[in-house]
């Protein structure tokens, strides 16, 4: 494949710097610390890290409120830290992309400082401001647990300021030429030092326009091929992932024709990963394939089961909604915002069954998939931390003081120290030394998707199965068709699927055993939550 196409066909992992390891035993994870981890990366199997914010901050949105974008927060390092990351993952054949946040910057931004402080400041266009706290009003709030509008009256401005998150993270004007040339200098900046691309945070909002819901509008494009023309034109391999929670056709805009980004989440798909398992019926799974619209031809979903927000619940519908609460969230402690504030495997109620399920179905989807750090392990959450805050605890690499993750007496976070999530129940040391173990099940399914390029750029047909409990597609390109089954429920399934095909005999790529096609029919006998890929 062409070079410069690498994101079709790779699996990226999502490390919390903040949790990951801490080299300089300071309480918090650091960038020499993920440096010293890239081995550990490279043996699951993965080809991309993406990076989470490491901008100096006042952390009130843990790193997604930036003040200033060309450094590194002193929590997790320098800019040199920075350098040697990306030597030593370009090393080992990794690529490594970072959060770049476009829409918004900490209230502690120098820019936003002199912007308050002084109506005739070259900065006060940076932001957007209104004498009243009427403008917009079409536009839905984000943040709603915390949030009461998207406005906030600051005094030393005497105006009200625009913010589609907190009210310490205000808007960007994209209306400005100055700060969009601004922009691209930062993106050039981290280009320069060698990252390989971004994930470009909450793009639907850059641009405001009265009588709109402020997402998506044809401006904010127009910015983004901007964007995307810097990294055609003066770099060379480099990505932008797009983080735009919308429904799949406005995702689908964000694609451009080949002109925007190559990369975009599929936020529809994940909530109903979830659903399928819950009801052990494919049809939430099935309507998401069918209705994600075919993409350019460069372009690449992106898919993912956690990451370190909520689970988010906007792209479902309201009943379907109060359905994945009632199934995943029944304590309210559990919710946040329109979602869900725990982990994969506390989600999947730690089922090593299901949770292998879920990751099958994930890979051997269309797109890119994620692992979030800590999910290869079935880490589990703290539901009592604040916000987000109990997704986002110390990686679990062993059974000692600190689970291995530092040498400090007081960490950022507490490690999750209850049965059955505590370290000497999960840590990567024992699972790597178990053959049976999550960790080994998903490095095994991450070397087959590596080495079946199917996967990353075949296309989907969906199968006929007469049992709702059982999803079954083909991935299939020119040289290579891949059967994959998965029986959703928790009862042995007998199915016979109808399959065409020359061959008599279908090879297991995990167990490297044979299945006997009789007249283009396939016998199965599923055990509960069993998946089968066929080659
Ligand atoms: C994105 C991030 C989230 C952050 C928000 C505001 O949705 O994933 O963590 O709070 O943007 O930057």
């Amino acid at each position: 494949m062409n070079s410069s196409l690498w994101y079709k066909n790779i699996v990226l992992y999502q490390v919390y710097v903040r949790a990951f390891c801490d080299s300089n035993a300071d309480g918090h994870g650091d960038l020499a610390g993920v440096t010293q981890k890239l081995d550990y990366l490279k043996e699951l199997g993965i080809n991309c890290i993406w990076l989470m914010p490491t901008y100096p901050s006042p952390l009130k949105d843990d790193g997604y409120d930036i003040a200033d974008f060309y450094s590194v927060h002193p929590d997790f390092g320098t800019l040199d830290d920075f350098k040697t990351l990306i030597a030593e993952a370009h090393k080992r054949d990794l690529k490594i992309i970072t959060d770049l946040v476009v829409n918004h910057t900490s209230d502690m931004h120098p820019w936003f400082q002199a912007a308050r402080a002084d109506r005739n400041s070259p900065y006060r266009d940076y932001y957007v401001w209104s004498d009243t706290d009427q403008k917009y009003s079409d536009a839905r709030i984000i943040f709603i647990d915390t949030e009461p509008s998207n406005w906030t009256w600051d005094e030393m401005a005497g105006q009200y300021y625009w913010h589609r998150f907190y009210a310490s993270q205000p808007d960007l004007n994209y209306d400005s030429p100055a700060l969009r040339n601004e922009m691209l200098q930062v993106q050039r900046f981290w280009l320069d030092l060698g990252i390989d691309g971004f994930r470009v945070d909450a793009v639907p909002y850059l641009i405001e326009r009265e009588g709109t819901n402020c997402e998506n509008l044809p401006e904010t494009h127009v910015f983004l091929k901007e964007m995307r023309r810097v990294i055609d034109e003066e770099y060379t391999d480099r990505v932008l992932l797009c983080e735009a929670n919308q429904w799949p056709k406005d995702v689908l805009a964000y694609f451009g024709n080949d002109d925007e980004f190559q990369m975009a989440f599929n936020f529809p798909l994940m909530p109903r990963i979830y659903m399928s398992l819950y009801d052990a019926d494919k049809t939430p799974i099935q309507w998401a394939l069918e209705n994600t619209p075919a993409i350019p031809k460069n372009a690449q979903w992106c898919t993912f089961l956690r990451n370190h927000d909520e689970l988010t619940l906007e792209m479902v519908t309201e009943e379907e909604r109060q359905h994945m609460w009632q199934a995943y969230a029944p304590d309210p402690k559990m919710r946040l915002n329109l979602g869900i504030r725990r982990r994969l495997a506390p989600l999947l109620e730690n089922d090593i069954r299901k949770i292998c399920l879920a990751n099958a179905i994930l890979f051997s989807l269309p797109g890119s998939p994620v692992i979030y750090y800590g999910d290869e392990i079935g880490m589990g959450d703290n539901i009592d931390l604040f916000d987000r805050n109990g997704v986002r605890t110390p990686m679990q690499w062993d059974a000692s003081q600190n689970s291995g993750f530092s040498k400090a007496d007081q960490l950022y976070a507490p490690i999750i120290n209850m049965d059955p999530y505590s370290p000497s129940m999960v840590n990567v040391a024992d699972q790597q030394k178990d053959e049976n173990s999550l960790w080994s099940s998903v490095r095994n399914m991450i070397q087959i998707r590596n080495q079946n390029v199917v996967f990353g750029t075949g296309e989907l047909i969906l199968l006929q199965t007469s049992k709702a409990e059982v999803l079954a597609y083909t991935r299939k390109d020119v040289n290579e068709t891949i059967f994959v089954i998965n029986n959703l429920s928790d009862l042995a399934q007998e199915i016979t699927l109808n399959i065409v095909s020359e061959k008599q005999k279908l090879k297991n790529l995990f167990t490297g055993n044979s299945f006997d096609l009789r007249e283009n029919q396939l016998l199965l006998s599923l055990a509960p939550y069993q998946y089968l890929w066929l080659s």
